[in-house]
């Protein structure tokens, strides 16, 4: 199962080590271990059946010698020495945030691919020393952003002289490069929500504040 999320996820990758927690099919490490992106995997998964599966996929591809599938929970099978590249795809956001949060220490770089809600990520990053270096979106199902996140000290550049809810919310880079699919995401959000928006409800006035601003941003970006 090599979707164009998983390629877009193996794009974000480079290392002589990486993690890939919740794998499932092991679409992912498949991808970057072919690839060559990745010399060696490790493949933790919470339940015995995708970790099977995962056995499968790796085996087939002729890849199991070059990774160590865990049991188990999140961080919770590996070493603080072995979280130096880390991704988590295909997941909810709040799943994410959660397993994030157990970490025994920061990761040196994360890749993640939520199925909704990566403002929930973006600010998560922001407020636990990271900065967002790279975003895709990516069509499929849905529209699926990729976030690369990295440590570093101080305020993300990424977010200078953006809408900062609006860029928390729609993705700093994709607004920058004024991405084709955020564009067509933004200017349906804004008709549904001027229609929405005569109830008067409070949460919907915010959403169509964060939409018209990023648009506003991405109709004049050079007054920023
Ligand atoms: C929807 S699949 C995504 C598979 C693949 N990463 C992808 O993007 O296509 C989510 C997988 O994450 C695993 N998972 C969920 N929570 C987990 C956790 N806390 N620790 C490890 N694996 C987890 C599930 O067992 C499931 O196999």
């Amino acid at each position: 199962m090599t979707d164009a999320r998983l390629h877009a996820a193996a794009e974000l990758i480079r290392s002589e080590l990486h993690v890939d927690i919740g794998s499932d099919h092991a679409g992912l490490p498949v991808l970057l271990l072919r690839s060559g992106r990745v010399q060696r995997c490790i493949v933790v998964e919470k339940t015995p059946g995708p970790l099977e599966t995962a056995r499968q996929g790796l085996g087939s591809a002729g890849l199991l010698e070059r990774c160590e599938l865990r049991l188990g929970d999140g961080f919770g099978p590996l070493q603080p020495h072995e979280l130096g590249s880390v991704s988590l795809t295909g997941l909810g956001a709040r799943t994410m945030v959660r397993i994030l949060e157990r970490a025994p220490q920061p990761p040196g770089a994360l890749v993640l691919q939520p199925n909704d809600d990566p403002g929930l990520l973006r600010r998560w990053a922001a407020a636990h020393g990271y900065w967002l270096v790279a975003e895709r979106l990516v069509a499929g199902f849905w529209r699926y952003p990729v976030l690369r996140l990295e440590p570093h000290a101080g305020p993300d550049p990424a977010y200078l002289g953006l809408p900062p809810n609006a860029a928390l919310r729609f993705g700093p880079h994709l607004l920058r490069e004024q991405h084709p699919l955020l564009l067509e995401e933004l200017q349906a959000q804004q008709q549904r929500l001027a229609r929405l928006a005569a109830h008067g409800r409070a949460q919907v006035l915010q959403d169509l504040a964060d939409v018209e601003a990023a648009l506003a941003w991405l109709a004049h970006p050079s007054q920023a």
